[in-house]
């Protein structure tokens, strides 16, 4: 196995959501090879790699395959991962960490496998080990196969370098920037959230508008790596050519706090001049000037009994502003309940597979564009 001839790349997503991240790997020009539940796969090199972590906003985090090998018992497995070729891919002054996950395998203790791991890392390599290392070799034992995979990504690419502040029940950055893909969003319209908690939708529609790399803000495990080519690193980085929008990317919440940090989250990502966010209630909202474009939301979903009884009035709040005065408008709502989202009285025209957030199945449910 070498680097630029490829390995085998995992772009670990949300189960629902693959198609959509496929789509936007093919649009940067990479080619997948397939998709398995919650990943794309893809085969490259490191610069591959790189430019995953930089450029895809779906991914949660992108694993390198370095090898794998069958291993009945534990001895086994400690032999045979002494015999990897750590150096090729770590760095001796680097700590590193081993996480484990057993499943159908004689190998059975996640626990003992890791240390063993660690151990062999350890001694090989010289490389020193602890639980707080960003470096992480992720090792999956199902059937007797020892798959071992890096983490290239680090922090959950989620973590874009810019958000401080969050609200309760906030939106991830790579599936707010998926749903946006999934209403056919590609930067040439606003885009309005009018119950926008910490701005998650206004802030990823803006950064597509504005040609921005979601992570142009963080760093990656993968510059602690051997392999790490600072220069091709920077060579990447410069593609980046920053446009400004036309029109403006708005988010509006009846919580005065959301509003702030939504302020707050834009200015830090360096979208201010291209965003609005103001206090006000769904029903209080009005047509922005300019031309139509997107509302996409998540509104409260409940999931208590009694709940869907409660939030039927808001939901179908939303929909009576929507049909007044957003006509030419597509409105994309994810919620969890399809009689919620019927409430709004809607025309929905696409109903997206269902997607685990926060413990809970959300679908998108879009319109085309209102009468
Ligand atoms: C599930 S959160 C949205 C999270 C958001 N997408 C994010 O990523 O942070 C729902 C939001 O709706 C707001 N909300 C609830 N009722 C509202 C209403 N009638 N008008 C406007 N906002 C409302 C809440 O304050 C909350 O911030």
């Amino acid at each position: 196995m070498t680097a630029e001839n490829g390995f085998e790349i995992l772009l670990v997503t949300f189960p629902g959501l693959e198609e959509e991240l496929k789509a936007e790997v093919k649009s940067l020009g990479f080619r997948p090879t397939g998709t398995i539940p919650g990943g794309v796969l893809l085969t490259g090199g490191w610069t591959d790699v790189w430019r995953a972590n930089l450029r895809l906003r779906g991914v949660s985090k992108v694993l390198v395959r370095i090898g794998s090998f069958r291993a009945f018992h534990l001895a086994q497995l400690d032999k045979r991962a002494r015999k990897m070729p750590w150096a090729d891919f770590l760095r001796p002054d680097q700590p590193v960490r081993v996480e484990v996950t057993c499943k159908g395998s004689r190998i059975y203790h996640a626990g003992a496998a890791a240390e063993r791991i660690s151990r062999a890392i350890a001694e090989e390599l010289k490389a020193p080990v602890s639980d707080d290392a960003v470096v992480c070799v992720k090792v999956r034992i199902h059937n007797d196969v020892c798959t071992f995979s890096l983490d290239s990504s680090g922090d959950g690419l989620h973590r874009r370098g810019h958000k401080e502040a969050v609200n309760r029940a906030p939106m991830r950055e790579t599936m707010a920037a998926l749903f946006l893909r999934q209403c056919g969003y590609t930067g040439d319209e606003p885009v309005l959230d009018p119950m926008c908690g910490s701005g998650t939708f206004p802030i990823e529609a803006a950064e597509i508008a504005c040609g921005l790399f979601p992570g142009r803000s963080r760093t990656f495990a993968f510059e602690q790596f051997a392999t790490f080519d600072p220069l091709a690193w920077q060579a990447l980085q410069a593609m980046e050519k920053p446009r400004q929008p036309a029109f403006m990317f708005r988010g509006s919440d009846r919580d005065p706090g959301a509003v702030r940090m939504s302020q707050e989250n834009a200015e830090r990502a360096g979208l201010a001049a291209c965003t609005a966010f103001s206090q006000q209630t769904v029903s209080e909202l009005q047509r922005p000037d300019g031309p139509p474009g997107l509302v996409i939301l998540n509104p409260p979903y409940g999931t208590r009994i009694g709940d869907r009884k409660k939030l039927t009035g808001l939901y179908r709040s939303i929909g009576q502003t929507m049909t007044e005065r957003f006509s030419g408008w597509r409105v994309g709502i994810i919620t969890t309940d399809a009689v919620l989202a019927r409430a709004t009285g809607l025309p929905f025209n696409h109903t997206g597979a269902p997607v685990l957030h926060g413990g809970l199945r959300v679908s998108l449910y879009l319109t085309g564009r209102l009468g």
